[in-house]
């Protein structure tokens, strides 16, 4: 019971103040068992679990978390500075503080009265105080039950309550990306539906709203992925040969991520896997036209970029010091071959600006 109490505090201190590290070495075996069943314990007892129905709602403060607790959905407010409301997911890892996927990007709840609510036929319906809709999923078909479940993929479905077919989703977020690619997402073109689904850049750190930039695969011709500024291309991989990008032949299957092209007469998309399913990473195109691979690092508690698709600015390309290089083979830090150089990159949205932290590739 002692332990269990050292470690409550241990976890609210951690918490409260990001800063304070527990590394895995710090805690023995046992210890480590009754953190498990702490985790455990509270999802049992506390929480909606990862769906609600037509009866539940959430508010600010109330969170759903996928089944093995890798996401969490809920209302944050971005950045530093921002008071207004979203609904977002992150992973419950890395906090709300960088979340892979907002739904009311373009319109914000100004205070925390806001109500994330799955309705009849089968919509998930945002409410502010006033129970005026300020943002609503959409979907053709109906059913008599639906409820809204978040998968631990971090895809927020609509579903009949009795039917979990994906085929048969009434509505997902993984076909509404935000700025952020997920694990098994789909970035490109449904040839059948015309749906396309690419990323959009916030508009800054504080504002999800739809930004200039934009992240595609562009299915015309040899298929290859691309940035775009507006409607002017500023990025291209180069494309696609079966095994990797023509523009960046340093990049292929390795010990973190498997990548490809999938193309058949229904769709054309780009995706990725995760070789090791304990390393978090994800895809990102930030504000101001970045588009980097970050890996979530919790030794330092940050994202560190692991891999960047820049247009502008040819500095990022020298993240790992003077030469230059990334050994992208390294894992799960970007190990850099100039070892005089020991500067990674810890990025995250809820950081005004790039922090720069000195840390060892081992
Ligand atoms: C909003 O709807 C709830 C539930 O239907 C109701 O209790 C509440 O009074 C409504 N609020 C306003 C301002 O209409
Ligand atoms: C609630 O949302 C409606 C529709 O977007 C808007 O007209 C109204 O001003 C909002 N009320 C508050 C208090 O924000
Ligand atoms: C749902 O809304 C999106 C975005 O507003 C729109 O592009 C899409 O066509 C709509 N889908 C249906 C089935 O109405
Ligand atoms: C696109 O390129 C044109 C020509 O170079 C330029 O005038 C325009 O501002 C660019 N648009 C954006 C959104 O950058
Ligand atoms: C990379 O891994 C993917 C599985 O995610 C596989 O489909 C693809 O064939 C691999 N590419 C190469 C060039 O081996
Ligand atoms: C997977 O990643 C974790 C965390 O980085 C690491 O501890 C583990 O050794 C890796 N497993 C394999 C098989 O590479
Ligand atoms: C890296 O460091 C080792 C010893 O710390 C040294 O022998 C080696 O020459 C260094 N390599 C480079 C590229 O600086």
């Amino acid at each position: 019971m002692e332990y269990v109490k050292f470690f409550l505090t241990i976890l609210k201190k951690n918490a409260m103040q990001q800063k304070v590290n527990i590394t895995i070495m710090d805690i023995t075996i046992f210890q480590f068992i009754l953190l498990l069943l702490y985790f455990v314990f509270l999802q049992n007892v506390s929480g909606q679990g990862d769906t609600i129905t037509t009866t539940q709602f959430i508010k600010h403060g109330d969170t759903i978390v996928s089944s093995h607790g890798t996401f969490e959905l809920g209302f944050f407010s971005p950045g530093d500075t921002s008071t207004n409301h979203y609904v977002g997911i992150w992973y419950k890892k890395t906090s709300a503080t960088t979340p892979v996927w907002v739904a009311n990007r373009l319109a914000p709840v100004a205070n925390k009265y806001g109500v994330l609510k799955v309705i009849q036929p089968g919509l998930i319906v945002l409410l502010n105080d006033t129970n005026a809709t300020v943002w609503s999923t959409n979907s053709s078909k109906s059913v008599q039950n639906p409820v809204a479940q978040l998968l631990d993929t971090g895809n927020f479905v609509v579903r009949d309550a009795n039917d979990p077919n994906p085929e048969n989703f009434l509505w997902q977020s993984f076909d509404y990306p935000s700025d952020t690619l997920l694990e098994g997402m789909k970035l490109g073109t449904d040839l059948v539906t015309g749906l396309e689904r690419y990323l959009t850049s916030w508009r800054s750190s504080d504002d999800p709203a739809p930004g200039d930039y934009t992240y595609h695969c562009d299915p015309t011709g040899y298929p290859q992925n691309l940035m775009r500024k507006g409607a002017n291309v500023t990025f291209r991989a180069g494309p696609w040969n079966g095994i990797r990008w023509s523009g960046a032949p340093n990049l292929v299957n390795n010990s973190i991520i498997s990548f490809g092209m999938v193309m058949n007469s229904r769709e054309i998309y780009y995706k990725y896997e995760m070789v090791n399913k304990s390393v978090i990473s994800t895809f990102v195109l930030e504000p101001y036209g970045k588009a980097m691979r970050i890996i979530w690092i919790g030794k330092v508690q940050g994202w560190v970029n692991y891999h960047s698709a820049v247009v502008d600015d040819c500095d990022t390309y020298k993240l790992c010091g003077a030469y230059g290089t990334c050994n992208i083979l390294s894992d799960p830090f970007c190990q850099c071959l100039d070892n005089s150089s020991q500067n990674i990159l810890i990025i995250g949205k809820g950081l005004t600006g790039l922090v720069v932290v000195s840390g060892r590739s081992h």
